[in-house]
């Protein structure tokens, strides 16, 4: 049966439009793949920076650890574990700062891992994988709208992804949130707006 990892970034429960257009997605792809979904909530996991004792685990042999380094890296093995086992991946993200959350940052940081998911020749190692990446912005970046050019985070995502060797990626911008802030729309028309992109995506 597929399984479908959706990564979930934003802070704001149900007041964030990246989740709701990812669980449209989740929703879409239950329907026609009739597989598994997981959900990684970011903002309610507790996803600790990159630190010593985990640096020493991701370049130490798992029998030369440490306690300390075994903790620190467990986070690390549970959701590199979760990412190889998905068939398909979906992450639900907001762009802060042009950019993407911290949050989702460090799940980065955890699973982008030598001799794990990336081989010592930069070989991506998590194969067959496709992925959707959804980013919800208060302004429109749209290709050929005047402030393209300074949106970072659908490039870096798509690079980084790529880099693990995941480089089937669509990615939905989903701009103009700032519309349904000041009551120019609700979060169903701006969902349903989105429609035809993730059933496409789905
Ligand atoms: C800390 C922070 C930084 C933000 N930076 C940007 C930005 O650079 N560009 C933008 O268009 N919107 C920005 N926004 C607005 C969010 O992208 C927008 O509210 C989006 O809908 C958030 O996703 P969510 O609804 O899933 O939480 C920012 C919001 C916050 C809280």
């Amino acid at each position: 049966m597929s399984k479908l990892l959706v990564v979930e970034a934003s802070p704001r429960g149900p007041y964030s439009v990246s989740r709701q257009l990812a669980k449209r997605f989740a929703d879409e792809w239950r329907d026609s793949h009739g597989g598994d979904v997981l959900v990684r909530d970011l903002a309610t996991s507790h996803v600790p920076n990159i630190s010593l004792p985990w640096i020493g685990g991701a370049f130490t042999p798992t029998e030369q650890h440490s306690p300390e380094m075994g903790e620190a890296i467990k986070i690390s093995d549970d959701f590199i574990a979760e990412l190889l086992a998905a068939d398909e991946i979906v992450i639900g993200t907001p762009m802060y700062n042009f950019s993407i959350p911290a949050l989702l940052k460090s799940w980065i940081d955890h699973v982008v891992r030598f001799g794990v998911t990336f081989s010592a020749s930069y070989e991506g190692l998590v194969k067959g994988k496709k992925a959707t990446v959804i980013i919800a912005s208060g302004g429109n970046f749209a290709p050929g709208t005047p402030y393209e050019g300074l949106n970072v985070a659908s490039g870096y995502l798509k690079q980084i992804l790529g880099f693990i060797g995941i480089t089937d990626v669509t990615v939905i911008l989903a701009g103009g949130t700032l519309a349904i802030d000041h009551g120019q729309t609700t979060m169903e028309d701006f969902v349903a707006q989105q429609a035809g992109a993730l059933h496409a995506a789905a």
